[in-house]
């Protein structure tokens, strides 16, 4: 055994990390802590304890910040107050192959349901590929783990990238205490048999192989274990949420993420919200806001939400001249080609409705494609409706966050198939994600509500949205391996 490497009590395991680059004023690239309830949650629910964090993407502003750097080389390891993390360098093929090609056009199309099963894919040698590349990855942070954990320390497995990663460590670890958590939804066993049948034993015998599984939503967790029921010929206990798997009892609990309001309010108060904010205001006037903030991603579903916008225009002409839509849609999966057909029919939409409506005085709709994010919490601050209408998705936070900044207490237009509509839904306006006509009656509805009607509704949707906040959320995964 190495005796240099320091050993952990805490991992965790994450394909994007908690780290973000810059370059310093003498040229040279720094590390920096990056945003987000998982990190702020991570940091204060591992204090005073070693931790570990293993994780392998750089996102495209990272790299472009070491490429502009003086050497263009990127230190991989950092210390972030006691957090320590590694950031594996895995050969970039095998990276894209495992992270392009797999996680994201493969198991993401498949938990979110977004084939258009007549052109789904063969499942061919191509894949074949790119699925021992998936596996090689996976493997690559087993390594990483396996020398960098305490005995008997806990490793929380985080998503669809890593699935294969639990069983990987209980092979050779069998002391390690492990969880999975997935942060997308789960599809059933008629969608998921899409997918080949080693595949699917893979995928499912490789997060069994957790002492325990975490998801969003009950929807999910069922849905994962009728999966296990069917394809594994597992005994499932769907009452108590087990699954009993080669000689082992695995426990399946739901944690329903919460939005991190201390962290979020904080940076709402700094000054370049204000500055956005200022600016927004002066580009919309006293008009009511209509928000959106989404990456653009198919399962968002942003042309739908623009084809409601357009038919709420079209069927309530009273809202004409008195509402502007900000739709922010921030590039997300570039490399995937679905994603770049899908970017174009939302800025071809955008440009329809802006030739249809707007007026010398009036801008109807402002698209906003670049990523910014001060002016996504200075329209979160601004909103007087927020449309969040997925198709799919694991829980939404953008559903919790805009709650909770509102100023004027927002209405919020939630698809019934976000996740987060199982904690938000007495108090949202729900919609079928795909039916265009009641979405747009659900933003007439929203925009027409009484002040007071809709602040009281704000304000049970922030405790609503606040009630597992991301420390406490991860704790849960920790003390589920107790
Ligand atoms: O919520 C699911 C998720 O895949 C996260 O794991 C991820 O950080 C986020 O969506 C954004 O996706 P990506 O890391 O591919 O940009």
């Amino acid at each position: 055994m190495n005796e240099q490497v320091d050993k952990a009590q805490i991992l965790v395991a994450s394909n994007r990390g908690p780290v973000s680059f810059s370059i310093g004023a003498d040229g040279s690239l720094g590390h920096r802590r990056g945003g987000g309830g998982l990190v702020s949650g991570l940091s204060s629910a591992a204090e005073g304890t070693d931790t570990l964090w293993v994780c392998a993407a750089l996102s495209d502003a990272d790299r472009k910040a070491a490429a502009e750097s003086g050497d263009g080389r990127i230190d991989r390891v950092a210390d972030l107050g006691g957090m320590r993390v590694t950031m594996l360098d895995i050969p970039q093929d095998v990276f894209d192959n495992a992270y392009t090609g797999i996680a994201n056009s493969t198991l993401w199309f498949v938990q979110h349901m977004l084939y258009d099963t007549p052109n789904a894919p063969d499942f061919g040698a191509g894949f074949r590929t790119r699925w021992a590349d998936y596996r090689a990855y996976n493997a690559a942070f087993a390594e990483a783990l396996l020398t960098g954990s305490d005995e008997g320390a806990k490793v929380a497995v985080q998503d669809y990238h890593l699935a294969l990663l639990p069983r990987m460590l209980r092979g050779r670890r069998p002391d390690l205490r492990i969880a999975h958590f997935s942060h997308t939804p789960w599809a059933p066993p008629e969608y998921f048999r899409l997918l080949p049948a080693d595949i699917r034993r893979e995928l499912l015998e490789g997060m069994l192989g957790a002492d325990h599984l975490g998801f969003l939503s009950p929807r999910w967790a069922d849905a994962f274990l009728r999966c296990c029921a069917e394809f594994l010929r597992a005994t499932v206990d769907p009452v108590r949420r087990t699954v009993e798997y080669g000689g082992r009892i695995i426990g399946v609990e739901v944690h329903a993420l919460g939005a991190d309001a201390d962290g979020l309010r904080e940076r709402a108060a700094a000054g370049d919200v204000a500055e956005r904010a200022a600016a927004l205001r002066e580009r919309v006037g006293d008009r009511r806001l209509i928000v959106r903030v989404d990456r653009t991603e198919l399962s968002k579903n942003i042309v739908r939400g623009l084809e409601a916008y357009r038919e709420l225009l079209r069927s309530r002409p009273e809202w004409r001249g008195e509402v502007t839509h900000l739709a922010f849609a921030y590039p997300s999966r570039t490399d995937v080609p679905e994603y770049l057909a899908y970017t174009e029919r939302v800025r071809r939409l955008a440009e329809e409705i802006t030739e249809e409506f707007a007026t010398p005085e009036w801008t109807p709709l402002v698209l906003e494609v670049n990523d910014d994010f001060p002016r996504s919490l200075a329209a979160y601050r601004m909103a007087d409706v927020l449309l969040v209408n997925p198709i799919r998705d694991g829980m939404n936070l953008v559903a919790k966050e805009g709650p909770v900044l509102s100023e004027r207490g927002c209405a919020l237009v939630l698809s019934t198939e976000a996740g987060a509509a199982d904690e938000l839904g007495a108090d949202a306006l729900l919609v079928n994600p795909y039916d265009v006509v009641e979405t747009a009656e659900a933003l007439h509805t929203a925009l027409s509500m009484p002040a007071e009607e809709r602040s009281a509704r704000c304000e049970r949707l922030v405790e609503a949205a606040t009630a597992l906040p991301p420390a406490r959320w991860f704790r849960r995964q920790l003390d589920a391996l107790r």
